[in-house]
């Protein structure tokens, strides 16, 4: 996955590309590119590495000027990450020059027809496959760039947004989405294109998503001409106001996106109940529950797919619906699923979760989902994205933009979503008590504050990361609804630190892990007083008499496991099915602080992305 970025207009291209890119780097940062057209032909420069790189290139280099212009910041798929292999990628002729982001799966075989028509290719990658097939489909039927990208695209399986310019016609580009994200930013006598509009809402409001299968061809001085790739049909283009706050992209005070959205936890937790949760009428009120209750009052089975943390917050989910509701539930890898043929009936209820709306796999199951008739329900942060738009019905999470590459309050908020969920659909099918409901409904209000004196924990990771960092290993225990805590606290350590983590249901430990311990290994354990406290007092004093070192996660008041434990990290009260909302939070500070002791960039780790828009 990648993020592309490109401007037509009247201003210099070149800060509002290189701005934007910068922007657009949560998607992908091992190398990136640039050009930038004239009446005189086009400038281009890439390299290896992140977009700071490109920019210290341009400025020993000469100065680009020009009004229309298409960057790219790319995360490998076909190729190493090299100059050579960087975006934009150029044609044969050197006439086009294009930038994508997706992949062509049948590129090799295109590959094999355009060699023996003499075409000669310097990288590795898929997309100069792709603009030396419209090349060759240009020249040899004498078409203008739109009906050629238009018919190549008719050629192509795969996924793609792109963006294409001819160095004769730098008042043109003509863009094209299936399958990846592509937004397009309108002014009056200007267009701005990315991955997403965070790059261009300095410039304009005005938006419009291309629709998979739909291309645009943009000119200077021109209205916009929005056609299907399939039979380039017109369509009326439908364009929106974008309702983003800038504030919420800036770092403000923090050094890192990562630290920035961990403190924001309490207000984000605030904003997904905002308007769903009337503590004072022990109402919880969502839309798209409320219109398909039928479905949820009947349901026999619920399977809920996701990747990542996202499928952390599904096994949360899978213990709260069927403790709450009584339903059973099934979570699945969005990987596995969609290619093991999965038992699933019509109207079945498949649900979806994931931050960015745009994961391959994700969007894949929940197309096969749709595909065997099932009702597919999203749960989603980022708002318009691809899985909001293809859901039978939904809930946004409104967690706000997360940019750090590790997620941390998408997680809390797809929590939040899912009580809700949990509690909504178990007052249908009166599984819970008017009291407990009410009870727990009471409780979640007042998460936020708990959350916040949760944060105040700080200092006592420091010290404790202080003394860790050093390791290379460190194991994560937790049981029942927080084992997935557990983890989830693991990944955050291994995605950001580099440090080798498992998470582990406690109990399993003496199956495995247990031979691992010696006095150099640190185990964080979950170790709240609901959810089998004695069973754990166990596991704690296996690891003792292995010499082992023990982080334990303790409710206030607690005594036991603070006598038995090296460092004690204390969060406040609350039950067992809320739990999870304050047990992660130490772990994800906890990985922060060791990744920050390491030097490592905390936002932007090595080999990963913050959407993976690839398989
Ligand atoms: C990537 C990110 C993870 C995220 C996962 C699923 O691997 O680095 O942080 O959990 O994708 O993403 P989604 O947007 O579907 O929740």
């Amino acid at each position: 996955m990648c993020g592309i970025i490109g401007y037509l207009g009247y201003k210099d291209a070149y800060p509002i590309l290189i701005n934007g890119l910068k922007k657009l780097e949560y998607r992908g940062y091992d190398s990136s590119g640039i050009a930038v057209f004239d009446n005189n032909g086009y400038k281009l420069y890439k390299t290896k590495g992140k977009v700071s790189e490109l920019e210290k290139k341009i400025i020993s280099g000469s100065i680009i000027q020009g009004t229309t212009g298409i960057g790219h910041t790319r995360w490998a798929t076909h190729g190493i990450p090299d100059d050579i292999n960087a975006h934009p990628h150029v044609s044969n002729s050197k006439e086009l020059v294009l930038i994508h982001n997706g992949i062509i799966e049948n590129y090799h075989s295109l590959k094999v027809i355009l060699l023996k028509h003499g075409f000669t290719f310097k990288s590795q990658t898929d997309t100069e496959v792709l603009v030396n097939l419209i090349e060759y489909i240009q020249k040899k039927n004498k078409l203008s760039l739109e009906e050629a990208v238009r018919i190549s695209l008719n050629e192509i399986i795969g996924a793609y947004s792109i963006a294409i310019v001819e160095r004769s016609h730098p008042e043109r580009i003509v863009i094209a989405k299936l399958g990846s994200p592509l937004a397009l930013g309108i002014n009056d006598r200007e267009f701005f294109i990315a991955s997403d509009p965070i790059p261009f809402i300095d410039y304009t409001k005005n938006a419009l998503y291309l629709k998979d299968g739909e291309m645009a061809i943009l000119r200077k001085n021109k209205e916009l001409d929005l056609r299907k790739i399939l039979n380039n049909h017109k369509i009326s283009p439908i364009i929106k106001e974008l309702k983003i706050n800038i504030k919420e992209i800036e770092k403000g005070k923090y050094k890192y996106f990562m630290l920035k959205e961990i403190n924001e936890q309490p207000k984000t937790i605030l904003d997904t109940l905002r308007g769903r949760l009337l503590i004072t009428d022990g109402l919880i009120y969502i839309d798209s529950i409320e219109s398909n209750k039928d479905i949820f009052l009947k349901a026999k089975g619920i399977t809920i797919v996701a990747c990542g943390t996202s499928w952390h917050a599904s096994l949360i989910g899978e213990y709260l619906l069927e403790e709450l509701a009584r339903v059973p539930v099934e979570v699945e890898y969005a990987s596995e699923f969609r290619y093991r043929n999965p038992i699933i009936k019509k109207k079945d209820i498949v649900i979806v979760i994931s931050q960015s709306g745009e994961t391959a796999d994700t969007i894949a199951a929940l197309e096969l989902a749709k595909k065997k008739g099932a009702f597919v329900f999203g749960i989603c942060n980022v708002v318009g994205s691809s899985i909001a738009r293809n859901v039978d019905a939904g809930i946004y999470t409104h967690a706000g933009p997360e940019i750090g590459v590790a997620s941390t309050k998408s997680f809390t908020a797809q929590i939040t979503v899912l009580v809700l969920l949990a509690l909504k659909i178990g007052k249908y099918r009166s599984t819970i008590t008017d009291s407990r409901y009410n009870y727990l409904c009471k409780e979640l209000g007042s998460i936020p504050d708990k959350v916040n004196s949760t944060l105040k924990i700080d200092d006592t990771i420091k010290r404790i990361s202080k003394i860790y960092h050093g390791v290379n290993n460190f194991l994560y225990l937790g049981r029942g609804i927080n084992f997935p805590v557990a983890l989830e606290g693991a990944l955050k350590l291994k995605e950001i630190s580099y440090i080798h983590a498992e998470g582990y249901p406690a109990a399993e430990m003496k199956h495995g892990p247990i031979a691992l311990i010696d006095e150099s290994m640190p185990v964080v354990i979950i170790a709240t007083k609901k959810g089998c406290y004695e069973k754990i007092i166990g596991n704690i004093q296996e690891i003792k008499a292995r010499k082992g070192k023990v982080i334990a996660i303790v409710n206030e008041g607690d005594f036991q496991v603070s006598m038995l434990a090296d460092h004690v990290i204390k969060i406040p009260n609350v039950s067992e099915e809320l739990s999870p909302l304050l047990t992660v939070i130490p772990l994800q500070i906890l990985a922060y602080q060791i990744a920050f002791i390491l030097g490592e960039n905390v936002d932007q780790p090595r080999n990963l992305a913050k959407s993976v828009t690839v398989e």
